[in-house]
């Protein structure tokens, strides 16, 4: 069996796990894996190689993705459809997607115009739909949690407000849970629209108190009721449609010195919670991942994609894992409130 790889949308810790993951079981099964680079565009390009396992074995604990990756929407155009079509039916039994929800809708559509496609999930933001967790989560979430637990000292030492602004588009999946564990003072998420007067509550009542610093983990999808529109680094879209966000923190430590005279700053992580190497989660999720992905496609389970439910990793049609977003829940929002 001839079988493609790809890896689309942002990088992200872990995927060179998977990569392992297929290439180890291919080897084991007897089949060939070609990786095609940049993702959909090399699919487009019908740009690939053939990978062997001898050549990649030290990838486990490598951020990124040995195969580059690409925003590339073969659905963009009919011309793109028609030539990833091309390339995945004269030289692969099966293509292998490994991305989030734009990369594995894209997947969806190539399986329901006669592909023989498997989806991984991957993505930071942990926002895909019918998965517990998507390879990367782990690793950025751990960066952004060490990140506001050490922005402590410094806001501390000058009795400052501190805004950490935390990737994760429109879910607050990284924020939530480094905001818990980092013990940020007020956690800001795309899910629930905010009070800029309410969080300047939150931060007079802790410097009447005594203890004249705060933590803010906020989202880059973070809101203020107030303002109409979500803060975005410019008004242009990709080629799915995505914003690009940035900037909310900035805006909100402008509206918290004017209200309350206190100095804020605000810090933006941005890619360094996609970069560096994969914690041992992600290490161990991402080589999973990658069995599972060579067994469906010896199974010929096609128009599936891979999920975590609980300690498991079972296969879901792709029809249920795209188009609709995994938001946090009610029981993660009431504990952003825990420290305040
Ligand atoms: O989807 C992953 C992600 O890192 C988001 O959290 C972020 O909004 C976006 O990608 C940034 O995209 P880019 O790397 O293209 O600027």
């Amino acid at each position: 069996m001839n079988i493609g790889i790809l890896t689309g949308g942002g990088d992200a810790q872990g995927l060179n796990s998977v990569i392992q993951g297929i290439l180890w079981k291919a080897k084991k099964e007897g089949f060939d894996v070609y990786g095609i680079q940049r993702g959909y565009k090399g699919l487009i390009e019908s740009d690939f190689k053939l990978m062997k396992i001898e050549d990649f074995e030290e990838i486990f604990k490598v951020g990124g993705t040995v195969l580059k990756t690409s925003r590339t929407n073969p659905y963009k155009s009919g011309e793109d459809v028609k030539k990833a079509l091309e390339t995945i039916n004269k030289n692969f039994d099966a293509l292998i997607a490994i991305g989030g929800d734009d990369t594995l809708g894209a997947a969806n559509k190539l399986h329901k115009d006669g592909a023989a496609v498997i989806g991984v999930p991957k993505t930071i933001d942990n926002d895909l739909d019918n998965t517990d967790f998507t390879i990367g989560f782990q690793s950025a979430a751990a960066i952004a949690a060490e990140a506001v637990q050490n922005l402590h000292t410094t806001a501390k030492s000058h009795e400052r407000v501190v805004i950490c602004e935390i990737m994760g588009r429109h879910a607050g999946w990284i924020t939530v849970y480094a905001g818990l564990a980092g013990g940020a003072h007020i956690i800001l998420l795309p899910e629930k629209p905010f009070d800029i007067d309410a969080v300047c509550r939150v931060i007079k009542k802790r410097y009447d108190g005594g203890a004249n610093y705060a933590i803010i983990a906020c989202s880059e999808g973070a809101k203020p009721k107030e303002i109409k529109d979500l803060v975005t680094v410019t008004p242009e879209k990709d080629e799915f449609g995505q914003v690009r966000l940035g900037g909310i923190g900035e805006v909100l430590a402008e509206e918290i010195e004017k209200r309350l005279g206190l100095t804020t700053r605000s810090v933006v992580l941005g890619h360094l919670q996609r970069s560096g190497s994969p914690n041992t989660f992600d290490r161990v999720f991402g080589l999973r991942l990658g069995v599972k992905a060579v067994e469906l496609v010896k199974e010929k389970k096609f128009g599936y994609g891979l999920s975590l439910k609980g300690s498991k990793i079972v296969a879901l049609p792709l029809n249920d894992m795209v188009g609709k977003l995994k938001l946090v829940d009610e029981e993660f929002l009431e504990l952003t409130e825990i420290f305040s």
